[in-house]
């Protein structure tokens, strides 16, 4: 049997949505997950089930060779409230599904993790990977430390792995008010007249990636050739300037 469909767990959110549809443009075959549904043309099936309570379906991990997996019921916002529970949650569910997957024989785990919050106040700009993991608040932790037992699966399995550091993704299908994504939110009160509330200095400046090239990055990251454990950033690159330094309250 050969192993060539994607499992996209969080397939209903903002970014697993966009990326099912990308798959699916470009001809893959999809498992989609998620705890609601959401119609998405062209995918091959949709389950509904809460991956932290009962895990990612054995009977999808058994027949994929790439497991994607969005879920995630945190943000930047609301990163520091309770990070036990951010760590019992999000964190250990994130690394059961590395691991299932690595048992049922998944090639690839794509990860999406997070290009605001995992490198600190102050990294060099533009950041490489490179750059040292100091993360800002418990969301970027919890991000971090999913990253790094995505390593640790790598080598105990022989598993390819690549995070995708996304930082401030924009466009279409982003819910505003999340506390995370300033120009849905922005736009969003602009069109009912509501003010718009800047944490920090307005002087601050952001860059942000359209949820396509995002898309197109997963698809990529998919679709390319043998990875060794691989972190990519997944964001504009823009000039460095003085003041332009990443604005922590509300980074992806
Ligand atoms: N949006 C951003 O700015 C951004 C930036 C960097 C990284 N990320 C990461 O990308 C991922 C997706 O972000 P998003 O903005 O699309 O979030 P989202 O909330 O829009 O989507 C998450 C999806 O996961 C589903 N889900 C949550 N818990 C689940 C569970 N236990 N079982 C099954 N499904 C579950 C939700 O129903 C939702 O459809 C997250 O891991 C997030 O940390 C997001």
């Amino acid at each position: 049997m050969t192993r060539d469909s994607v499992v996209v767990v969080g397939a209903a959110g903002f970014l697993g949505q966009a990326c099912t549809k990308a798959l699916v443009s470009a001809g893959m075959t999809v498992d989609a997950v998620d705890v609601v549904e959401a119609s998405i043309e062209g995918v091959s099936s949709w389950t509904v089930a809460d991956v932290a309570r009962d895990g990612v379906p054995g009977e999808l991990l058994a027949r994929a060779g790439t497991l994607i997996n969005f879920a995630w019921r945190n943000d930047p916002g609301r990163g520091n409230a309770d990070m036990a529970k951010d760590a019992q949650t999000n964190v250990a569910a994130a690394v059961r599904s590395f691991e299932d997957a690595a048992r049922a024989g998944v090639r690839r785990i794509v990860y999406p993790s997070s290009g605001g919050t995992i490198y600190g106040d102050n990294p060099p700009l533009p950041t490489p990977e490179t750059a040292p993991i100091r993360p800002v608040g418990g969301y970027g932790a919890g991000k971090a430390a999913a990253e790094l037992y995505l390593h640790a699966i790598a080598l105990a399995y022989g598993t390819q792995t690549c995070a995708l550091r996304i930082g401030n993704p924009y466009g279409p299908g982003q819910y505003p008010e999340r506390g995370q994504g300033f120009i849905a939110t922005a736009t969003a009160r602009t069109m009912v007249g509501t003010p718009i509330q800047i944490f920090g200095s307005a002087a601050l400046a952001r860059d942000y990636v359209y949820i396509g090239d995002v898309a197109e990055a997963f698809v990529r990251a998919v679709q390319i050739g043998a990875v060794k454990q691989s972190y990519v950033a997944i964001e504009r690159v823009h000039r460095p300037s003085a003041s332009r330094r990443p604005q922590r309250d509300a980074l992806g």
